[in-house]
């Protein structure tokens, strides 16, 4: 059996840190796209001069062009613009889709078995955006942000009690934004809740931090946002997905009742196969987590509200 083709919509540095740690696995043909030439075409002719002594086969091509996409297993959108200052989130909204909406049909048209891994923000709408555009099965429309929200709580959790990262397991549900709800009451420290291991308000603190961890590195590194936790939490589910493991993570996926929320993408835990989505696994909420849940997913509601809006003037 050939290698699974995986394409990279987007070449900043996001799309460019995914396609690098991809390449490294020497396990995947890997296109990387973009509409600015020469950028693709660059960091995929840098990253294969680096495979003599990294360890890899350059099995990597940069392209303008969607033709070269055709017939991937899964492809990650990273297209879109950040958000700029003085940027309204709506404004954002609105250019993405816009965005979302062409790159998902140029997909479509040529990758129609492929599975889409959205990172574009406002992630949990062009997610939706996505699926509505590919008409494409819920098990192959997923988004990023639950890994990378979790890994950043896990984070601040070791750093705190001076413990290995390995230690920590933690699982953050609901929309990748400030209303994002890290489970509490599921976070352990070497199998031992983590509220036995820090105070009250030392948790919340961290709880915060959580919730603001784009902003944070948006705000030290000043012109852009987060790439290389971004790009680690992609290549986690792309693994997982690809390599039939089964694994459970949080992730933006379609949900029809589960936790109570219809019709709508929301970040849960999923566990991942060669299918996708295989399965959206409901953890028992208190009826405080389950408030939380609702009140973030509510924002995600009116971002899709409007996402009906353009697409259905623009189509
Ligand atoms: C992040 O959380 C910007 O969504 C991106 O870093």
């Amino acid at each position: 059996m050939g290698r699974s083709k995986i394409t990279v919509v987007g070449a900043g540095f996001v799309g460019g840190t995914i396609a690098q740690r991809l390449v490294e696995t020497d396990s995947y043909d890997v296109v990387l796209l973009d509409v600015v030439e020469g950028l693709p075409q660059g960091k995929a002719l840098d990253l294969s001069e680096a495979s003599p002594i990294c360890g890899f086969e350059p099995r990597i091509v940069g392209t303008n062009r969607f033709d070269d996409t055709a017939d991937s297993s899964l492809v990650v959108v990273v297209a879109g613009v950040p958000r700029k200052p003085g940027m309204s989130r709506d404004q954002l909204l609105e250019t993405n889709t816009r965005i979302v909406r062409a790159v998902v049909r140029d997909i479509v048209a040529r990758s129609p078995l492929a599975i889409i891994l959205m990172v574009t923000n406002p992630l949990d709408a062009m997610t939706y955006v996505a699926y509505q555009v590919s008409q494409f099965p819920k098990q192959r429309i997923v988004g990023m942000a639950g890994v990378l929200d979790s890994i950043r709580f896990r984070t601040f959790i070791a750093n705190e009690l001076n413990v290995s990262v390995d230690n920590v397991q933690a699982i953050v549900l609901g929309c990748h934004g400030d209303s994002m709800v890290p489970l509490v009451r599921y976070t352990t420290v070497a199998g031992r809740p983590i509220e036995e291991w820090i105070s009250k308000d030392t948790l919340q603190a961290l709880v915060k931090r959580t919730r603001k961890g784009g902003g944070e590195i948006v705000s030290l590194l000043k012109t852009g946002s987060a790439y290389y936790a971004p790009a680690a939490s992609v290549v986690e589910m792309v693994e997982a997905i690809l390599k039939d493991q089964k694994k459970i993570l949080p992730a933006a996926a379609l949900c029809e009742g589960e936790y109570g929320i219809h019709n709508l993408f929301a970040g849960v835990p999923v566990k991942f196969g060669s299918h996708g989505v295989e399965e959206i696994v409901v953890f028992d909420l208190t009826p405080e987590e389950q408030v939380a849940l609702e009140h973030s997913v509510n924002a995600v509601r009116a971002q899709c509200q409007k996402v009906d809006q353009l697409l259905g003037c623009q189509a």
